[in-house]
């Protein structure tokens, strides 16, 4: 037996490196994590995280909540609790999603760790090594984490400012089965997108189901900003329309706080079984603790109202972040979202946001750049930006910065390259919106 650190087992950083189950691989830091340590150095404008106004959130309405819980039923909050969650806790979310047109019955709601927990478990009961999970391109990095960690393949659909596009989608299902792979679900983010901005039409909602129930093709609808919409509601969530063929997941990270690690899955009642299995698996139960806290939250405090308050926060941010686009990038184009926490930005063709990120930060910005929202490489000419968490002077300060970046780095391309234009014309391969419209 050789000994560890020195055998062939491993390598200088880890004596266990070729000891781990070969879905671990895709276990590896995304960009937006790799970000984070960088982005929070007080000097540094993010842009780059998804983290929620917290500070828009009184204190006393939480405080009062979990004061009311441990005097009530403290015993119940600390103890272990049932699988799918507590009972009352599920009818209330039922309330929440009455908003965006779904009716349900508790039963079928299974309360998780965040919809991060949600997406996981989804993903252990449907996907084998070599299935294919269908999405957006671009889609929700840490959800494509989850299926390549189950060794899936994430094959992407193309988006226009209406959504993923339905023609699209129907030729992928159709080169996919030509090439006889398995289809396990169509992976959606059908309002207010994460990383994209744009929100799915309603009719594009019915013609993606009648698509998918065609295809026999399971639809994960996930929906963390739908009820974070700025002036004009998105139109409810295709669960409202189809129950048997949707998975839908919810979350109170957006509207109330992510550290309650309080999500949900609604889903047809067999798989909602299954579910069940899989969260006591994993987990046991879901915190008893945070639950009563939302549930008494949600009994006592005037819940609409503060998600009517985000709202606000959210909407002066994304016209602060627009404003600043027009008028120090007029020459790019962005996407408007009605909703949501981030902006989408095309970049010339020229440029890769991935090396010019240290540029960025070096600037003292933060971004995403569009690959990290890719399975397959693309993204080169894209940004995300997230407006959720600066103020608005940030986020001013940080697209002045960006700009100067950005127009440094075509100005050393056009030294080098000749390129002839410091703004290039875009091809049109791109999805991007017309100048927006912020008022
Ligand atoms: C599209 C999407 N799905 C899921 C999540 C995870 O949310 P939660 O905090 O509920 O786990 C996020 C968080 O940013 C998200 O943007």
């Amino acid at each position: 037996m050789t000994a560890i650190g020195t055998s062939q087992a491993g390598n200088n950083l880890d004596p266990w490196y070729h000891h781990y189950a070969e879905r671990a691989a895709a276990l590896r830091a995304s960009e937006v994590r790799a970000l984070f340590a960088v982005a929070s150095r007080p000097e540094v404008v993010s842009l780059a995280g998804g983290m929620p106004y917290v500070a828009a959130l009184p204190q006393d309405l939480v405080i009062n909540a979990m004061d009311s819980v441990m005097r009530k039923q403290g015993p119940v909050a600390l103890q272990y609790g049932s699988g799918q969650g507590v009972p009352l806790f599920r009818e209330q979310i039922l309330e929440v999603m009455a908003l965006e047109g779904i009716r349900a019955h508790a039963d079928d709601v299974v309360v998780t760790t965040g919809s991060q927990h949600a997406l996981e478990l989804v993903s252990k009961l449907f996907l084998d090594p070599g299935d294919v999970v269908i999405a957006e391109g671009p889609s929700y990095v840490t959800a494509m984490v989850i299926f390549k960690s189950y060794q899936a393949d994430v094959d992407h659909v193309p988006m226009d400012e209406h959504g993923m596009i339905p023609e699209a989608l129907r030729e992928h299902i159709a080169r996919l089965k030509a090439a006889g792979r398995k289809i396990k679900f169509l992976y959606t983010i059908p309002s207010f997108h994460n990383p994209a901005g744009v929100t799915l039409s309603w009719a594009r909602r019915l013609e993606i189901l009648e698509i998918a129930k065609a295809n026999q093709i399971l639809v994960l609808e996930d929906n963390p900003y739908g009820l974070l919409y700025f002036d004009q509601k998105a139109p409810d969530a295709m669960r409202s329309i189809e129950r048997d063929g949707v998975v839908y997941l919810g979350t109170f990270s957006k509207t109330l706080a992510p550290g309650f690690r309080v999500g949900w899955a609604l889903a047809p009642h067999a798989i909602r079984e299954k579910l069940v299995l899989a969260n006591e698996a994993a987990v046991l139960s879901p915190s008893s603790f945070s639950q009563l806290v939302i549930s008494e939250y949600l009994s006592t405090a005037d819940w609409k109202g503060q998600i009517n308050t985000f709202r606000g926060v959210y909407r002066e941010r994304k016209n602060a972040m627009l404003s600043a686009l027009m008028e120090y990038l007029p020459e790019l184009t962005w996407t408007n979202p009605n909703g949501g926490f981030y902006v989408w930005l095309n970049l010339p063709d020229t440029l890769d946001s991935k090396a010019m990120l240290p540029r960025a930060v070096k600037e003292l910005v933060a971004y995403t750049p569009g690959t990290a929202f890719f399975a397959d490489g693309q993204g080169r000419q894209n940004i995300r930006l997230s407006f959720c968490y600066p103020t608005p002077d940030h986020i001013r300060l940080g697209i002045r910065r960006l700009a100067t970046v950005i127009r440094d780095e075509l100005e050393l391309l056009d030294t080098f390259a000749g390129t002839g234009s410091l703004f290039p014309a875009h091809d049109g391969r791109r999805f991007g919106a017309p100048p927006p419209d912020i008022n």
